[in-house]
């Protein structure tokens, strides 16, 4: 099938690739020439594991193909799959839907013949029907669909989530359409669950199952707390929580607040939405509201740790909002970093893939490491902000010879306290006594 994909974020590219690999022509068009250049020169413009072979080899061939010209992008597409951002609005905090308006304007005119438009940008109720507006005023009397086609990639795994989903939802309100998603779809019949509803309720899903999370981590950080405080184990209590099925093992990690692209922007979003139609989600506001406040709490935490030492040295490892990513964008880490800046303490930091993406923001603030040991030598505590596989195999013995104070404070709970404790460095983490 041929299709063409707006946007080649996060969301657009592997979600390209992806359908490409599973035999269709695709076309990537993004706006910003940078980008598609260095596509279509074979080099990858996101680190996403797995991505790189799958796209260079659907490059190779002629599966996978990148222009700006969004008339040429689109010429002849079945489907066409608009994944552009939508940030949070800087003033109102709701979704901002320019570039999707904008999407659906530009496409308007190239519309020839009957296309399915599926909106894969995480989007507010009610926004497949203003595309539908939109393309309709474009170009009076063409012939297509607008559907919602939600994403559930993870960043860091989007290509296994891509080929594994758990669930695909469309929401499609005509039967052309529904059956023209079907035929793209065929691979994953009988893999997975294959889940029709109506447009809006589509729309919705995405934003509640994102919410949903956020208030499941805010949760288990509220029992972190708990725990540090009552004596309990947090990872024993997730563990024994985990095991009943209504409630499941996973997002139930502790840590230093939710962040990325995606949780902090839909839950401000659904929140925003909910308003709008005269509901208040208390939920979803409290954990918006206690996810701000429990970045400042671990910034203060590692403040307190330095206690009144003169002129303190931190290292910190962990940029990203979670380990398998480059993306920076909303970290908690990042917050926290700036908050220590604020502190007045002389940061050291290191992260396997998030520095460059961290640099345009930090500038020359930090001291940029070259890895785990540079990050650590001569400092005073070592904080670890992401959870990265890399982390879990430091070498205490090197760390407790090169550090001035051999402290770690472990916000993802990734070491083993006992070996730490062996090497004779002091060590704290998250929801239990270590
Ligand atoms: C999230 C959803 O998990 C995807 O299903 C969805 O498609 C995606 O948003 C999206 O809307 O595009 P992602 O933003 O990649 O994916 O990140 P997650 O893996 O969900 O993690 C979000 C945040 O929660 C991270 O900061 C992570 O460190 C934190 N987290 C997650 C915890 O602190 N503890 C946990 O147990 C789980």
């Amino acid at each position: 099938m041929k299709i063409a994909v707006i946007g080649t974020g996060y969301v657009g590219l592997p979600t390209g690739v992806g359908f490409a690999e599973l035999g269709n022509e695709v076309v990537c068009i993004d706006k910003i020439p940078e980008k598609i250049n260095d596509l279509n020169n074979g080099k990858i413009t996101l680190y996403e594991q797995g991505l790189e072979e799958l796209f260079l080899k659907n490059k190779e061939n002629g599966r996978l193909k990148f222009t700006t010209n969004l008339a040429d992008g689109v010429k002849g597409a079945e489907v066409i799959i608009i994944a552009v951002g939508t940030p949070t609005h800087p003033v109102t905090k709701e979704a901002d839907m320019k570039y999707i308006h904008a999407a659906a304007g530009e496409l308007s005119e190239h519309i020839k013949s009957y296309v399915v438009v599926a909106v894969k940008s995480t989007v507010p109720v009610g926004t497949g029907d203003d595309v539908e507006e939109i393309i309709s005023q474009g170009k009076p009397n063409s012939d297509f669909d607008v559907v919602s086609l939600p994403e559930f990639l993870r960043e860091g795994f989007a290509v296994e989530d891509f080929f594994n989903p758990d669930r695909i939802v469309i929401g499609a309100d005509s039967e052309k359409a529904k059956q023209k998603l079907k035929e793209l779809y065929a691979p994953f019949e009988g893999k997975t669950n294959f889940l029709f509803v109506s447009r809006k309720s589509s729309e919705t899903i995405k934003y509640a199952s994102n919410s949903f999370l956020a208030i499941k981590v805010h949760y288990i950080n509220e029992m972190s707390n708990f725990c540090e405080k009552s004596g309990a184990n947090i990872e024993e209590v997730a563990m024994g929580m985990g095991l009943d099925t209504r409630i499941g093992p996973k997002f139930l990690q502790p840590g230093p607040g939710y962040g990325g692209s995606c949780f902090p922007k839909d839950t401000l979003a659904m929140s925003c939405m909910a308003r709008k139609y005269g509901v208040h989600l208390n939920l979803v506001e409290t954990a918006i509201r206690h996810n701000e406040l429990r970045k400042a709490d671990m910034a203060l935490r590692i403040v307190d740790a330095v206690g009144d030492i003169k002129h303190p040295r931190v290292a910190v490892l962990g940029l990203t909002f979670k380990g398998g990513t480059d993306d920076v964008r909303e970290s908690p880490a990042m917050d926290i970093v700036e908050e220590l800046l604020r502190y007045g303490l002389s940061l050291k930091v290191y992260d396997p893939k998030g520095m460059e993406n961290a640099k345009p923001m930090l500038h020359d603030r930090v001291y940029y490491a070259k890895d785990v040991e540079d990050a650590c030598a001569g400092t005073d505590l070592c904080v670890i902000l992401t959870e990265w596989e890399e982390f879990k195999k430091l070498n205490f013995p090197v760390l407790k010879h090169n550090m001035r104070s051999p402290r770690i404070i472990d916000m993802r709970n990734l070491l083993n306290s006992a070996e730490i404790n062996l090497a004779g460095l002091e060590y704290k983490c998250l929801g239990r006594l270590c």
